[in-house]
């Protein structure tokens, strides 16, 4: 039995392209299960039958001889014993394969062949049900997602590089539907498996695409290999809940160095950024907080802190602490702690609550990842399992600016009203409480942000 990654998500979101990447780099077989249906709808419409009729598609399936072959690592699919692998990436065909995805029957005829693949080989294996039907045992879930508008933008260069006269409209247009007709299919529809690891790449180049999810990879496939057995023992033990004692207060020689250097790089920003500040009386004069804020730059935690008097700490990626050492130093006096990605997220979470414990504020941006266009996108549930385990409020901040940040830049930062765990009836770590926690600090989030 091989490796199994999964690659899910819709169409144009770079799958194919990142899973080639991918396999190439971890010496793996990529398996393309779109070329399966489209190949199923080229010989369909070949036959001038229609690709969503399914009375029309069932009686041909006998007929068709479908196989993946590789010729110096890449795929050729074989229908008939015909090189099909061009004829097969036509607008026409992909709203067929679309079409003929549909049918139950056709999902079972392929269904077989892409196991069989898996079994016998490491591979990475892209389409739309693969995490959660074809391979729900897959080592490795991932589900690629971008934006539709950009999607299409990628397709229609795609397609002009080859000569095809679509207009970038009409490739939109077809995006949608077959999202539409993925999505919204009674069988096998495109969703996300429950433990998959979602990747956004409207905003990633496809290096960065590449690095992010092999990144991934290698951390489950390192972690499985490292049992995973104990790790599930040790999330045990932190999801118990362990209220923090508040009022410890932090060592006066911070505190004063603290209380000299606030106004010095308040000054230097006030000078650099047109800033401002809303709802600063919401902010606790002690610590041991949460502040829960949206991503927009690596500012964010300095512009948090700037109205804080007590420091805040904030978890930075492990590769920041191995710059020069004053970086490192400046980095960890402004209240950054190393993440080991990859050794879970227990270590995180257990650091987290230290710092609280330690009567410090902890900064935490629950998208996970900056965005770009200022939207407020999903928040992950790591804050509300610190602040139920702590027990602990959390204040919702909204970090506004238009565009990028840069010189002059007007900013505004608002608090809001802290959120209470006890108030909220938040007495464990139950899926429940932590996803209704969850859900007012990003609705609380996003009323900050305009
Ligand atoms: O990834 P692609 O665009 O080549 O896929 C072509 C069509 O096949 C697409 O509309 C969805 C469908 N498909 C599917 O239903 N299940 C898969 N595992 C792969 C593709």
């Amino acid at each position: 039995m091989g490796i199994n990654i999964a690659l899910d998500g819709p169409s144009g979101a770079g799958k194919s392209t990142i899973a080639k990447r991918l396999a190439e780099r971890m010496g793996y077989v990529y398996v393309d299960t779109g070329a399966l249906y489209r190949s199923v709808a080229y010989n369909v419409i070949s036959k001038g039958a229609d690709p969503a009729d399914s009375t029309q598609v069932c009686p041909l399936l006998s007929g068709i001889d479908v196989k993946l072959a590789y010729e110096n690592g890449s795929q050729k699919v074989i229908l008939n014993g015909e090189d099909v692998s061009d004829k097969i990436r036509t607008p026409e065909i992909s709203m067929g394969a679309s079409g003929v995805s549909a049918i139950p029957v056709v999902r079972e005829f392929l269904f077989e062949l892409q196991k069989s693949i898996a079994r016998e080989n490491n591979i990475i294996m892209d389409g739309r049900d693969i995490g959660t039907v074809v391979l729900p045992d897959a080592d490795v879930k991932i589900f690629l997602t971008a934006a539709a508008e950009e999607r299409a933008r990628r397709r229609y260069k795609e397609l002009q590089e080859k000569g095809d006269t679509s207009t970038y409209e009409q490739v939109l247009e077809d995006i949608r539907q077959r999202d539409y007709n993925d999505i919204h299919r009674d069988i096998a529809p495109l969703k996300k498996a429950e433990d998959a690891v979602e990747v956004d790449s409207t905003d990633l180049s496809l290096d960065e695409a590449v690095e992010v999810i092999y990144k991934i990879a290698e951390d489950k496939i390192a972690s499985k290999k490292n049992g995973s057995v104990q790790k599930k023992h040790e999330s045990k033990e932190i999801a118990q809940i362990r209220p923090v004692k508040r009022g410890k207060k932090l060592s006066p020689v911070r505190m004063f160095l603290y209380s000299i250097l606030r106004p010095v790089v308040r000054l230097i920003y006030k000078c650099w950024f047109n800033l401002s500040f809303e709802g600063t009386e919401n902010i606790p004069k002690d610590g041991s907080n949460i502040f829960a804020s949206n991503h927009r730059s690596y500012s964010d935690p300095v512009f948090i802190a700037l109205p804080t008097r007590v420091p805040l700490s904030y978890m930075a990626k492990e590769e920041l602490f191995k710059q020069n050492i004053f970086f490192t130093w400046l980095i960890r006096f402004f209240g950054a702690f190393p993440v080991t990605r990859g050794k879970g997220d227990t270590a995180a979470i257990d650091m987290s609550v230290e710092k609280l414990e330690m009567g410090r504020n902890l900064v935490i941006f629950p998208e996970g990842t900056r965005s770009k266009d200022g939207k407020v996108g999903k928040g992950k549930t790591g804050v509300a399992l610190i602040a139920a385990i702590a027990q602990v409020p959390v204040i919702p901040v909204g970090i506004n600016f238009e565009g990028k940040l840069k010189f002059r830049r007007k900013v505004v930062v608002r608090f809001g009203r802290p959120i209470r765990p006890e108030e909220l009836a938040v007495t464990s770590v139950s899926p429940k409480e932590l996803k209704m926690l969850k859900t007012k600090i990003m609705d609380a989030i996003t009323e900050l942000v305009y």
